[in-house]
């Protein structure tokens, strides 16, 4: 085991982080609080990791388990309502909203656009927006991560992205196509991540500890480790970083993933669309390939949010030009032209040295990261982890650490992270119609194979670019081209992943696919579904795989590292409109479990429940965005099934449907929301979920929700009888807690 050292003791309470800290601060007295903090919350961090699993022969202990067999809470109806609607029997309170402080004398969020307007790095003591993956580290006595704790923690919390029209006074601004440069930084600092205290009050109720030193913004300037086969690779090498050893920032940080050493995993998924390209024809035949099957945009001035706009002047360090990743300077040392290789990667952050350098881990691949999930950790046994890439006609990956776990690293930080990540083999995902599949090494692809004709998505338009394999590293940086050659199976947009702690078996979403027009047998739906209320949501039918699926798979012989694996579709999203419809309700679903777009994932550690989140434009005619739960079975439990889809001439395809268990809705959430983000406190009583960007289509005139709203005699929460949308208040993303009114652990 390893604790801090001396060193990063003195690191955490340098004055450093006080004096950043401090200026930002405008009130002396509220110096002196923090000042005070600082040797109480170091002097913890002498303690050791307490643990659980003394032998260390399962890292994610389930210890003092409560395991179910079925969810025995009543289903939630559908809801429209612009509020949290929970299961009877449970509660929420709002714990960590947009913009909150968190650090002391940070003010108050006025939430009307004026926030850091003219102090744009202010956002680095505040919650970032659009919270997202999240994981919760039970904080023992020592400061040391126990996952069996739950009255603190450190509760780490990805800001994927930002809803501009409520972060200004009236919404974002730009003249003549430039950007205004104060807003531009402002949304920079939002995006990112949040390490919080967290601590569970007496009354069951969890607070942020807004002046604990653990608090944290990672951001789009925070500084970063190049680590991995790729650190200091010529194709790394920018303006930022001559040597190629580290990049600025972390961006679009969606799912999420945490290891056995006790550090969080936050995954960059839609970091292609921020970027520019002033001058792409300049660049080789392999460099084009890359730009074009990653999405990077082929012009400038129209990146997501248009920060590569805004002008430099008086500005320290070139934080918009970096958006731009045209040839401009003499070599690559004198501009941008990498700095889209420097994304796309999974981020290691170690939220328990707030001082520590987050390091992006190249071995995993670059791709549209969704999150990074462990498999069951075995003393001696490699260290597994899954991945998806979150696109149309995407791949689903395992990264299979070189090095074996040796329960000592338990606490060992991104120093263990050096030791598990940064060397391995990466795998794609083949599917077969026999229901077995085989993890295939992007290794095995020979140097010198070529593609003529690398498919895009909106980047360069011409396909006449050929793709040459020209060494091992192109499995890293060109993860999706490699495995476009190795012959993945391509899948309806993989999303978020998940375990199941009773028989490692892995479950992950397959949220929707409305260009699918094509089937096979792990992604068999090609239908209209039937919509006919001209509501103007999907009226007139969508086609496709609207309403997404689960699949899931067992590896051969229960081991992670295996090459190969039998699968099943666990379920099939379905709307009620269709659920007379046998082959697009496959699942048998009715109208207390019938979802679309299945989009989170989360295995309790503690009950074994699987939970299953929402993020959805074709069932919200009938409801908002949902939690469901059941508790499954295992990979083969159902039966095979022809599928006669309707659309795209896909014909009838054979497929595997496992046995849902009783599935119902916990969770409705408000107005134009996603829900996401799960995980529970250890002794699973408290599930934290994140409610992101409610009213995203509304304005900051007309907000189309409000939620959540200032409640009478403090707090946040649902609207008062009778109030309606646009009640005056800008929405907020924001994470919060449910749990039982009578205490108990969720889901029974
Ligand atoms: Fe950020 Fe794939 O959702
Ligand atoms: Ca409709
Ligand atoms: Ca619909």
């Amino acid at each position: 085991m390893s604790s801090l050292t001396k060193k990063e003791m003195e690191v955490l309470s340098s004055p450093t982080f006080q004096q950043i800290i401090n200026q930002h601060l405008e009130n002396p007295s509220r110096r002196n609080i923090l000042k005070g903090s600082v040797g109480v919350a170091a002097l913890g961090f002498l303690g050791l990791a307490g643990c659980g699993g003394g032998d260390g022969a399962v890292a994610s202990s389930t210890g003092g388990s409560t395991q179910l067999n079925a969810v025995g809470f009543t289903s939630t109806p559908f809801s429209l309502a612009d509020s949290v609607q929970v299961a009877e029997g449970y509660q929420f309170q709002v714990l960590y909203k947009l913009g909150d402080p968190i650090a002391a004398g940070v003010a108050d969020y006025m939430n009307d656009g004026s926030d850091a307007a003219n102090n744009p790095s202010e956002f680095q003591f505040r919650s970032g927006d659009h919270h997202d993956g999240m994981y919760f580290f039970g904080l023992g006595s020592n400061n040391a991560w126990d996952p069996e704790e739950s009255t603190r923690g450190l509760l780490v919390i990805n800001h994927e992205a930002i809803t501009p029209e409520y972060l200004h006074v009236n919404g974002p601004t730009s003249v003549a196509g430039v950007r205004d440069a104060n807003e531009a930084l402002k949304e920079m600092y939002i995006h990112g991540v949040s390490v919080v205290e967290v601590r569970r009050g007496s009354n069951g109720q969890y607070s942020v500890v807004q002046n604990s030193l653990f608090n944290r913004r990672v951001h789009t300037l925070t500084d970063m480790e190049i680590s991995g086969p790729l650190r200091g690779n010529p194709f790394m090498v920018t303006k930022y970083s001559p040597n190629g050893t580290r990049t600025r920032g972390t961006i679009n940080n969606c799912a999420s993933g945490y290891t056995p050493w006790g550090t969080y995993l936050a995954c960059e998924e839609n970091w292609a669309g921020y970027f520019g390209n002033s001058n792409p024809g300049t660049r080789s035949s392999n460099e084009q390939a890359s730009m074009r099957r990653y999405g990077v945009r082929a012009t400038v001035g129209n990146g997501r949010e248009g920060w590569n706009t805004a002008s430099e002047v008086g500005q320290v360090g070139e934080p918009f030009s970096r958006w731009n990743v045209g040839i401009v300077g003499a070599t690559a040392a004198d501009d941008y032209r990498n700095a889209a290789n420097t994304y796309g990667w999974n981020v290691e952050i170690d939220p328990f040295r707030p001082n520590s350098i987050p390091k992006k881990r190249t071995a995993m691949g670059r791709f549209a990261h969704e999150g990074a999930w462990v498999g069951p950790v075995e003393a001696g046994k490699p260290v597994v982890f899954y991945m998806g890439c979150d696109s149309r006609y995407e791949y689903i990956y395992k990264f299979v650490s070189t090095a074996n776990w040796d329960p000592a690293d338990m606490m060992g930080g991104l120093q263990a992270g050096d030791k598990y990540l940064d060397d391995g083999k990466l795998y794609v995902a083949r599917f077969d119609a026999d229901f077995t599949g085989d993890w295939i090494d992007l290794a095995s692809v020979a140097d010198g194979t070529t593609i003529t004709a690398v498919r895009g998505s909106g980047s360069l338009s011409t396909a006449a670019i050929t793709y040459t394999v020209t060494d091992s590293n192109e499995q890293f940086w060109n993860t999706r081209l490699l495995a476009d050659i190795a012959g993945g199976t391509p899948m309806d947009r993989p999303e978020w992943g998940g375990v199941n702690p009773r028989n490692g078996e892995v479950y992950m979403t397959l949220t929707n696919n409305t260009s699918r027009r094509v089937a096979d047998p792990a992604n068999p739906r090609v239908y209209f579904d039937n919509d006919t209320d001209a509501d103007g949501i999907g009226d007139a039918g969508s086609q496709g795989n609207v309403n997404g699926h689960v699949i899931r798979w067992r590896e051969d012989g229960s081991e992670p590292a295996a090459v190969g694996f039998s699968w099943d579709i666990y379920l099939f999203g379905a709307e009620d409109d269709d659920i007379n419809n046998p082959n697009v309700n496959l699942s048998g679903l009715t109208e207390e479990n019938v979802l679309s777009s299945p989009d989170g994932l989360w295995f309790s550690q503690k009950t074994g429940v699987l939970y299953i989140q929402t993020d959805d434009g074709a069932f919200t005619d009938t409801t908002n965005c949902m939690l469901v739960a059941a508790v499954p079975g295992e990979v083969g439990d159902g039966s095979e099934v022809d599928v006669d889809n309707t659309a795209g001439g896909a014909g009838t395809v054979r497929t595997k449907v496992g046995a849902v268990g009783t599935l119902r809705r916990l969770l409705v959430g408000p107005i134009e929301s996603e829900i996401t983000g799960l995980t529970e406190s250890g002794d699973g009583k408290a599930l934290f979920i994140n409610i992101q960007h409610p009213g995203e289509d509304g304005s900051n005139a007309a907000p189309t929700s409000s939620w959540p709203y200032p409640l009478t005699g403090g707090g946040f929460g649902n609207p008062a009888a009778g109030v309606m949308p646009n009640a005056g208040n800008r929405p907020r993303s924001a994470t919060i807690v449910l749990t039982r009114i009578d205490g108990g652990v969720i889901g029974q």
